[in-house]
C-alpha cells in the first residue's frame, strides 16, 4: 500500500492554518496547542472557544470533507480555559469511504501545528451492563478490529518525519492524562466511568451476537472512530486523553424491543454536552 500524503501535503494544510491564526495574533508554541476533535453531538462543546479562528475543511487543503450527521466540519483555533486549542467541530470516519490515512490527516496536521495533547471525543454504545445512557467513559485502552483486519493509518511506508516503524501501545492513552481527567470529575462531582473502547467500522449499529460478543473480549462501550486517530498521535508523540458519551445502551437480546438509532445518539449527545464541557474545560485548566 502506497501513502497518499507526505511531509509536503501536512505542511500545505498547516502553514494555511498558521497563517490564519497568526494574523488573528495567536500564537503557535510548539508542544503546547491542545487538540480536540469532537464527536457526534458534541459539536457545540467549539462554541466555548474564545477569540476563534474558524477554518471550514474545504478551505484547508488535502482534507476529506465531513459527510457524517452531527458534524459541523470546521477547525477552530482559539483560546479554552486558559490553553490554545485546535479543535476539530466534527471528524471523518472510515464508514465515509475514507482510507485510515485520510481519516487521520488532520492529526498529523495538528503535530505540524505544535499539538502535544489530544483530547478525542466520541460517542459509543455501551457494552458493559453497568453503563447507561448519558455515562461518561474514559477510554483505558483499546480493541482495533478495523486494524485487526488490516486497515491501519500506519500501514505503507513509516512515515518516519512522524514516528517509528513499530510504535509500543502499551500507554495509548496517556496516564497522566487519565488522572487529570479523573480527578476534574471528582472535583466536580460528575461519575466518570473507565473502559475499554472497541473500535468497528460501521456504519450499520451491531447485531445482538456482536454485542455480546464484544463484552466477552472485554469492551466496555463499542463505536466506529477515534482508534485510527489514537494510532497516529501515538506514533507522532502527541499524548491522548479519550472520552466516551455512552449515548445509549448497546443491544445484546435479539427480542429486545430496543433498537440503536442516529437519532437517540445525537439525542444523548446533545444532553451530555454540558458535562461534558465542564469536564474538558477543568481537564484543560489541569494541563
Ligand atoms: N455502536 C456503535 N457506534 C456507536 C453506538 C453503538 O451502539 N452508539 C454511538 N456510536
Amino acid at each position: 500500500m502506497t501513502q497518499k500524503f507526505g511531509l509536503a501535503e501536512y505542511d500545505r494544510a498547516a502553514e494555511l492554518l498558521r497563517q490564519r491564526v497568526e494574523r488573528r495574533g495567536l500564537q503557535l508554541v510548539e508542544g503546547r496547542p491542545i487538540g480536540l476533535v469532537l464527536g457526534s453531538g458534541l459539536n457545540s462543546l467549539a462554541e466555548a472557544v474564545e477569540g476563534a479562528v474558524a477554518v471550514p475543511y474545504e478551505e484547508i487543503p488535502y482534507f476529506p470533507a465531513s459527510t457524517a450527521p452531527g458534524h459541523a466540519g470546521r477547525l477552530i483555533v482559539g483560546r479554552l480555559a486558559g490553553q490554545t486549542v485546535v479543535a476539530m467541530q466534527g471528524r471523518f470516519h472510515f464508514y465515509e469511504g475514507y482510507t485510515a490515512e485520510e481519516i487521520t490527516f488532520p492529526i498529523r496536521v495538528m503535530k505540524r501545528l505544535g499539538v502535544g495533547k489530544l483530547i478525542l471525543t466520541n460517542a459509543a454504545g455501551g457494552v458493559n451492563p453497568g453503563f447507561r445512557a448519558g455515562d461518561l467513559m474514559l477510554i483505558v485502552d483499546h480493541l482495533n478490529f478495523v486494524g485487526m483486519a488490516g486497515q491501519n493509518p500506519l500501514i505503507g511506508p513509516n512515515a518516519s518525519a512522524f514516528g517509528t516503524r513499530f510504535p509500543s501501545l502499551t500507554h495509548t492513552y496517556a496516564r497522566s492524562l487519565r488522572r487529570a481527567a479523573l480527578a476534574s470529575a471528582q472535583e466536580l462531582g460528575i461519575t466518570l466511568r473507565q473502559g475499554v473502547y472497541a473500535f468497528l467500522a460501521g456504519p450499520n449499529f451491531e447485531t445482538p451476537a456482536e454485542v455480546r460478543f464484544l463484552r466477552l473480549v472485554g469492551a466496555d462501550a463499542v463505536g466506529m472512530s477515534t482508534v485510527p486517530e489514537a494510532l497516529v498521535s501515538v506514533h507522532a508523540g502527541i499524548e491522548v486523553l479519550g472520552i466516551s458519551t455512552i449515548t445509549n445502551v448497546a443491544v445484546d437480546q435479539l427480542d429486545s424491543d430496543k433498537e440503536t438509532s442516529a437519532e437517540e445518539v445525537m439525542e444523548t449527545g446533545r444532553v451530555v454536552v454540558p458535562q461534558l464541557t465542564a469536564l474538558l474545560t477543568a481537564v484543560l485548566g489541569r494541563l
